[in-house]
């Protein structure tokens, strides 16, 4: 097992990760305070982990509130449900909100946990790769609101995280991928030395080598939680996290949710901030083209959909929340493993990374 600490002053917490932790009931009861403890899961994942859960538990009053599964709840309506399960069971403020599931899950039931009560003890089970190297770190929580994505929610902190590597056996495979997107992420932005051992080792998590996985899960959350330590509020460097987001969100929403995974478009935005950098001289061919091919060793899209047009692009990104006073600002590479935000782009470069033809990049790629 490794044990990464979150260094934020009496609010710091561990996260644990390793195979088989879902049956450590020593590390769970570390970061109980009461009897009662609301374990929130979904109906894909209950199935398949909530009786090891409860079995590890088994010494506390446990309510279990299973919602449906899918980012289309992500809303007050599923939300009211974790309260209903809270209030019906007659939970008190020592109470613990256990989430076990991927991203959705962990930001609703932390959500649900800073509410209840003016804000209860909370743990995260994060169980998609996704969530056990980005969103069950950091505290950021919430929901969707119709008119925007996450647009609703709190900054709430866990006690603890708790990461069983074993989980990912289930994981389909395309949503490993999409969390080794985020992986990948780390690499560009902040640990170029990550990037030589992920071309030597992305098999080895494609084929869910636990130890391989801890390594890489490891490295990941020490990665953000150094950037949530300096700047948990997102004043200055948090954003750099948000990598490719800016486009990848705009191809997400253009495209519907749900029809790419968030992963798969973090990759392929991630692919146009990498073209842009490069414009604008600030990485080689060389380096874009190496990163480009971990995306493809990953199992990632790395050509934005073909029907969307700059000003599908524009649209998409003139709501998002890097933008400060109607100013769009994006997350860009000064070279790899050094990420900057900035709203201090000509124009044009902007305009020629939108057009750009991706296809034909990544055909001059493979030759
Ligand atoms: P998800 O929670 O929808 O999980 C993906 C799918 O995998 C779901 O169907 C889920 O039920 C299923 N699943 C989960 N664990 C499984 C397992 N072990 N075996 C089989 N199936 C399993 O998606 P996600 O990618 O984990 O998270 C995406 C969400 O996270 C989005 O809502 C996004 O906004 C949020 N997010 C939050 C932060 C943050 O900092 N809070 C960061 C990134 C993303
Ligand atoms: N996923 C971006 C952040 O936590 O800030």
């Amino acid at each position: 097992m490794q044990t990464i600490d979150v260094d934020l002053g009496e609010r710091s917490y561990p996260i644990y990760i390793g195979a088989g932790l879902l049956a450590r009931n020593d590390l769970l009861a570390t970061h109980i305070v009461g009897r009662q403890v609301a374990i929130v899961t979904n109906d894909t994942v209950a199935p398949l982990y909530l009786a090891q859960l409860e079995q590890a538990l088994s010494g506390y009053n446990i309510t279990s509130v299973v919602l449906p599964d899918g980012e289309s709840h992500k809303n007050w309506q599923t939300l009211q449900l974790i309260f209903d399960g809270l209030l019906s069971a007659r939970h008190d403020r020592r109470t613990t909100v256990i989430a076990l599931g991927g991203g959705v899950i962990g930001d609703m039931a932390g959500f649900a946990a800073a509410c209840y009560q003016r804000g209860v003890n909370f743990i995260q089970v994060p169980t998609t790769l996704l969530s056990q190297v980005d969103s069950s770190v950091g505290g950021k929580t919430g929901i969707n609101h119709p008119l925007g994505k996450n647009m609703v929610g709190a900054f709430y902190q866990p006690q603890a995280v708790l990461i069983d590597t074993q989980s990912l056996s289930t994981l389909p495979e395309r949503e490993l991928s999409a969390g080794l997107a985020e992986v990948i992420k780390y690499g560009l932005i902040c640990d170029a030395p990550f990037l030589d051992w992920l071309e030597e080792n992305m098999s080895a998590l494609r084929a869910l080598d636990q130890a391989a996985l801890t390594a890489a899960i490891a490295r990941s959350c020490a990665a953000k939680a150094r950037v949530v330590a300096a700047d948990e509020r997102e004043s200055g460097v948090r954003a750099t996290l948000n990598l490719g987001h800016t486009f990848g969100h705009a191809i997400e929403t253009h495209q519907g949710y749900g029809v790419w995974l968030h992963g798969e478009a973090v990759a392929a935005g991630t692919v146009m901030a990498l073209d842009m950098s490069q414009r604008l001289g600030w990485i080689t061919a060389a380096e874009r083209q190496r990163a480009v091919k971990l995306f493809i060793a990953a199992g990632l899209p790395v050509t934005p959909p073909a029907d969307m047009t700059p000003a599908d692009f524009m649209e998409h990104m003139a709501v998002d929340k890097k933008v400060l006073d109607g100013k769009l600002r994006l997350v860009l590479l000064r070279g790899l493993g050094e990420a900057v935000v900035t709203g201090d782009f000509p124009r044009d470069i902007l305009d020629a990374t939108l057009s750009a033809d991706y296809a034909q990049q990544l055909a001059q790629l493979k030759n």
